[in-house]
């Protein structure tokens, strides 16, 4: 049982689809079972069958509404995430609640198929590609929802000319700056959806104790390494993911929109955040990285 004793605890969630990315680890686990507890239908994507299964059970256990789906996708695969979307329109005709989690890092630089650095493709990309893809669907719903999972440790500054660590790569920087590329994201898509009854924020769980980094070898691991073995730094994922379910569920956040939250409460993010001209131009040019199969972003364009 991951649940613990929460201030979301008792706010409904029964007759509402929420889509959760990484949802089979971490922070997006223990908000999918939060989430089921409330009696959200579930829908959770994940890249391993076996994983997803096992943990698709694992929240079945707990949901006091219908037993969570899972879908498999690669997030770092432009081609996987328009399938992901098919799938889901072929099952659901609206999505109350989307929450873009899924993240990783990675010590060096790789690229997708789509010859995309990975950290960019998979943290920043994904999300403005699964947002578009099923808007539709977020659209269909009464007060549809999209979150967004950042960090208070992203970068202040954005070098359009190293978006993807072409001219220099760190693993901690490609992280930060995908962060930053998330709360202006959620900023430039309030504004496109504003006027509408969708909704859109970025939250950060605070440090948590997850997989996050696990993968790193090397010089990059030492770092995490470190701060998971100082569990006073860290939170355990099931009180990270009350912030994520505040921002996804509670009736206090009614048409909140463009905010950026860390312990359920809206916190300032570094300046650039609040560029507008920054946060279009990376519109511009996420929109242009997936241009050929662009024809859903007609819809906030
Ligand atoms: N942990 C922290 O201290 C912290 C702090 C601030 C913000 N955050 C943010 O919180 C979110 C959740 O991270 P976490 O800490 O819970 O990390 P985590 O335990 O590593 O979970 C990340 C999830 O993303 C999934 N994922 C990674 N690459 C993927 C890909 N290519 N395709 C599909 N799914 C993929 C993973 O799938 P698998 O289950 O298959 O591995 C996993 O479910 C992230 O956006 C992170 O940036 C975390």
């Amino acid at each position: 049982m991951l649940s613990v004793e929460s201030p979301v605890n008792g706010i409904p969630m029964s007759g509402k689809t929420v889509l959760i990315t990484g949802a089979t680890s971490g922070l997006g686990l223990a908000t999918a079972l939060l989430l089921a507890e409330q009696g959200a239908e579930v829908v959770m994507v994940g890249r391993d069958r076996t994983r997803g299964n096992f943990m698709r059970a694992e929240i079945a256990k707990c949901a006091a509404g219908s037993v969570p789906i899972l879908f498999l996708a690669d997030l770092s695969s432009q081609a996987e995430i328009h399938r992901l979307a098919e799938k889901l329109h072929g099952s659901f005709s609206r999505i109350d609640v989307l929450i873009n989690n899924a993240a990783a890092m990675f010590a060096n630089r790789e690229v997708t198929p789509e010859g995309l650095e990975k950290t960019f493709a998979i943290n920043h990309l994904a999300p403005f590609i699964l947002t578009h893809l099923v808007l539709d669907l977020i659209r269909a719903a009464p007060a549809g929802r999209i979150l967004t999972a950042s960090s208070e440790f992203h970068s202040g500054t954005l070098d359009f000319s190293n978006l993807q660590g072409e001219r220099r790569y760190n693993w901690l920087g490609a992280y930060k700056r995908s962060k930053l590329c998330n709360i202006l994201f959620t900023h430039e898509l309030a504004r496109r959806l504003a006027g509408t009854t969708i909704t859109a924020n970025c939250f950060s769980p605070g440090p948590t104790l997850t997989r996050l980094g696990d993968n790193l070898r090397g010089l990059p691991a030492v770092l995490p390494w470190i701060v998971k073995r100082i569990p006073s730094l860290l939170a355990f994922p099931e009180r990270a993911a009350i912030t994520p379910v505040y921002v996804a569920s509670s009736p206090d956040l009614d048409g909140v929109s463009g905010r950026f939250f860390l312990r359920c409460r809206t916190t300032r993010t570094k300046d650039i955040t609040y560029d507008i001209d920054v946060a279009r131009r990376l519109w511009t040019m996420s929109k242009a990285m997936y241009e050929s199969r662009a024809s859903a972003l007609s819809q906030i364009d």
